[in-house]
């Protein structure tokens, strides 16, 4: 078990475009998914991408139980089942966009408005090589584009439309218990 250190918002390494996995199989990809999965759980995010612990390959995590925005609950959101999606590639379904809250394990302590894509198939390989093909809505295709973004060098900030709407997540929710980012 390896809890990483989190890069954030400011590390040029956040910049920087990830490249493929070529090697599957291999004991590093297995420690690296191992201390990513480690260190999402620990700091209960929901969803990871290897650049936010320095590792410049295309690989994310998200989904299942650690986060409480990933698990169907009072919302109409269906649980995401944990994913590890290597060298993804994004596909909207359609050009209808919804504006919601993000944080990031890389910008600790804020939030903010982010339009995503509604509709989405997404398509890469899991961690044995096998093929992953989705079409996912909602939370589901949010999640996915937030940690797709890391592997092309965008964080969150960078798409909000209206800075009005982004701050510190104690100011934006003052009532609400802090969630995991
Ligand atoms: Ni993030």
């Amino acid at each position: 078990m390896a809890i990483k250190p989190v890069l954030r918002m400011g590390d040029p390494r956040l910049l920087k475009a990830s490249k493929p996995v070529k090697k599957f199989h291999t004991d590093e990809l297995r420690e690296l998914i191992r201390d990513m999965r480690d260190t999402m759980t620990f700091l209960k995010g929901a969803g990871l991408a290897a650049p936010q612990i320095g590792v410049n390959l295309q690989v994310v995590i998200f989904g299942e139980e650690s986060n409480p925005r990933t698990v169907a609950s009072d919302t109409d959101a269906e649980a995401v089942p944990f994913t590890i999606l290597l060298n993804p590639k994004l596909t909207p379904i359609s050009d209808d966009r919804e504006e919601a809250w993000e944080g990031c394990l890389s910008v600790p302590g804020m939030r903010g408005l982010v339009p995503r894509f509604l509709r989405l198939r997404y398509q890469g390989f899991d961690e044995h090589g096998k093929k992953i093909d989705r079409t996912v809505t909602d939370f589901h295709a949010r999640v996915v584009q937030h940690e797709c973004d890391h592997l092309a060098g965008i964080l969150y900030p960078m798409r909000i439309q209206d800075m009005r709407y982004f701050g510190f997540t104690a100011e934006l929710f003052p009532d609400e218990a802090m969630a995991g980012e």
